[in-house]
């Protein structure tokens, strides 16, 4: 029985795996459709989100799965003072595999020690989500054909952004890949991300405030959110909220093959203009998830 909490445990043959079984569900969906049947996917949020639980339900669904859960915290037992290991041991009962979204970093983990069934991990607080990297992935493998000879400028809140702490760690394996970290100097990667993957992989990589500057040489532009419901203090996050706003006049110097993406949701960080430029492929990105998630789901079900 295994999980998925950290990006990492995948091996590059598998994430391989994972992306061609993905494109073969978007060739051929009508061959996947009863996979699933009989089995049930419970999705324990106890954080907001749209696109992760409703693509992790909708890949359930079109596997001929079913799907139970909860959408906020203060609708499960936890309101009542319930352990998450509690909650895990207690879901190994109705369901066969587990999505868990929680605003404390290693919960999930936790959960997969406690489960005795296959928990994924859906976001736990600013520290990782590694199903949105399996978007990401697909996405990168669709648009640019390889995830070797990438320049990849991250960009927004890169402290508490945990998609983009997990797409490093993904991205840090492949070959001659080099890093453009864009970010107000108070959003930073945190240390340990350059120590134990930056570093430790060898990884090139620049930290700059400046992202018209980095544009020209970008194949791939990752925006992101500034994560207000991870700061003490509304006044920093008031003003940090619009440090870079993507609008076409900043794309002028970009790549015409430049592949834009986001892990959505986007408040104010791309304008609204960009959406109908064909580089801008962060709605695309949306739907591989739940692609991404389909393959997941089977591998560890161990349905082939
Ligand atoms: N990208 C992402 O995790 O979106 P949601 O918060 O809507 O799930």
């Amino acid at each position: 029985m295994r999980s998925l909490i950290d990006i990492k445990e995948l091996s590059l043959e598998e994430i391989d795996s994972l992306v061609n079984c993905a494109l073969d569900i978007i060739e051929n969906p009508a061959k996947y459709s009863e996979k699933c049947k009989g089995k049930k996917l419970a999705t324990l949020f106890f954080e907001p989100s749209t696109r992760t639980r409703l693509s992790f339900e909708a890949a359930m669904y079109e596997l001929g799965g079913n799907v139970l859960g909860f959408s906020e915290a203060s609708s499960s037992s936890s309101a009542k003072g319930e352990s998450v290991a509690d909650t895990a041991r207690m879901i190994s009962c109705y369901a066969d595999i587990i999505a868990m979204r929680h605003p404390k970093e290693g919960a999930p983990l936790v959960a997969a020690m406690n489960a005795t069934i296959p928990v994924v991990n859906a976001g736990d607080g600013g520290h990782n989500h590694p199903t949105q990297t399996l978007a990401d992935l697909l996405t990168i493998k669709r648009k640019k054909g390889r995830f070797d000879n990438l320049t990849i400028g991250l960009c927004g809140d890169l402290k508490f952004g945990r998609t983009v702490h997990s797409l490093i760690g993904a991205m840090s394996r492949y070959k001659n890949i080099k890093f453009v970290l864009i970010s107000p100097v108070e959003l930073k990667i945190p240390d340990y991300v350059k120590t134990e993957v930056l570093d430790k992989n060898g990884i090139e990589y620049v930290e700059t405030t400046d992202l018209q500057g980095a544009m020209a040489e970008l194949d791939v532009l990752y925006m992101t959110r500034v994560q207000k419901e991870r700061f003490f203090n509304e006044e920093d996050y008031l003003r940090l909220k619009d440090s870079y706003i993507l609008d076409l006049p900043k794309l002028q110097n970009a790549k015409s093959d430049l592949s834009i993406m986001h892990p959505l949701p986007r408040v104010n960080e791309i304008s609204v203009k960009v959406d109908t430029d064909p580089r801008a492929h962060y709605f695309e990105q949306a739907l591989n998830g739940k692609y991404m998630r389909m393959a997941l789901i089977l591998m560890l079900l161990g349905i082939k």
